[in-house]
């Protein structure tokens, strides 16, 4: 593992307190997943929408997932209660304050308007909405936050550059694409044009590939659609050539080990790649997905995954500083968010008994 700095070892009671303290970015959130149930059932009651549950609690007992569509049914069914602004920026702003929480110093926020607009809302609502959060997030939360909209992968080519078109007049607002959605059966190359149209507009490109699909479909992910960032990513470790094709073009994968252990993609976390990936130099990150559905925001993630694998100081501040490397903010902002970064360390080593 490369870093430029030599952590002290800690504790692993004290692990925790470090996590937890430690700046962060988060790069692998989709906003709709941030919905808790009890939020679900208020923006129903304020908008007229019958759950097809009687109390929150059993939503979350609903929750119990064998894959990733399993998942998705469910996912897509909460995002029913979503209809204005209004609840755009709400659900965005609850999400913020959990982050603030955790540390969280910057996210990039995955939205999708297709799942909406397939509701009769208008993707001009979601996306100001979301934006009018992100704005906000600096004074009323004190971290940054953009938004990357994720095209949905189980829909077809054109209804990907209908979205596109939808949002052009809002461009400025979006930092980014990414795809989404059922992977299996819907390898990135089916979004080439997508893709190709969206990165000359100068937006930055990332997408789902080998969580629950094949090395290839990771391969064509970086290949075909050209993109800076895959999210998950775990099933590279399978393949060396393009493990190594991660490490020299540091092409960062953002990791979502709840996530991972929710949808089956691992029987356990102490079988999760994570720690075998960044022993390898690969730029991995850790990140939530879907933290309302998957048992844990980002700290929740870090502090099992940490436990379940004996990951160190090291690989903590290794991980805090990818997640800044691998996000999209200036470079003179990155580079102030590492040495804030580096303080919070200084303090804590300095804490530690001698
Ligand atoms: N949309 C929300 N969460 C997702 C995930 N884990 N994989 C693919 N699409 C998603
Ligand atoms: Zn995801």
């Amino acid at each position: 593992m490369s870093s430029l700095r030599t952590v002290r070892p800690v504790a692993a009671e004290r692990l925790p307190e470090l996590l937890r303290r430690m700046p962060k970015a988060e790069l692998h959130m989709h906003i709709e997943g941030s919905l808790e149930p009890e939020q679900m059932f208020a923006l129903a009651q304020r908008n007229g929408v019958v759950l097809p549950y009687p109390s929150a609690q059993a939503v979350r007992e609903a929750y119990v997932f064998d894959n990733l569509q399993s998942f998705l049914d469910i996912y897509h069914a909460g995002t029913r209660v979503l209809k204005t602004e209004q609840d755009f920026y709400d659900m965005a702003c609850a999400y913020l304050a959990r982050a603030q929480a955790d540390n969280v110093s910057h996210a990039e926020l995955f939205f999708d308007t297709q799942t909406h607009t397939g509701h009769g809302v208008a993707a001009q609502d979601v996306v100001n909405g979301l934006h009018r959060a992100c704005v906000e997030a600096p004074l009323r939360f004190g971290m940054t936050a953009s938004l990357i909209l994720c095209f949905l992968r189980h829909l077809s080519e054109d209804e990907a550059f209908a979205c596109l078109e939808q949002v052009l007049p809002l461009r400025d607002k979006i930092v980014g694409v990414g795809l989404a959605s059922s992977e299996r059966g819907h390898p990135p190359e089916k979004f080439a044009r997508v893709f190709a149209r969206a990165r000359a507009l100068g937006w930055h490109l990332v997408a789902h590939a080998g969580e629950e699909g094949p090395p290839a479909y990771i391969w064509s992910a970086l290949d075909v659609l050209k993109v800076e960032r895959i999210d998950h990513g775990v099933q590279a470790i399978q393949d060396p050539a393009l493990m190594q094709r991660l490490v020299q073009d540091r092409i960062p994968l953002t990791v979502c080990p709840l996530s991972n252990l929710k949808l089956c993609v691992y029987a356990s976390l102490q079988q999760h790649s994570l720690g075998r990936m960044l022993d390898a130099g690969v730029v991995a990150t850790v990140n939530s997905d879907d933290p309302a559905y998957f048992g844990g925001y980002i700290n929740e993630n870090f502090t099992q995954t940490f436990a379940a694998l004996g990951l160190t100081a090291q690989h903590a501040y290794q991980l805090a500083r990818n997640s800044f490397q691998a996000s999209f903010m200036e470079p003179a902002e990155r580079q102030r968010q590492i040495e804030r970064l580096d303080a919070v360390f200084d303090t804590f080593e300095s804490s530690l008994p001698s």
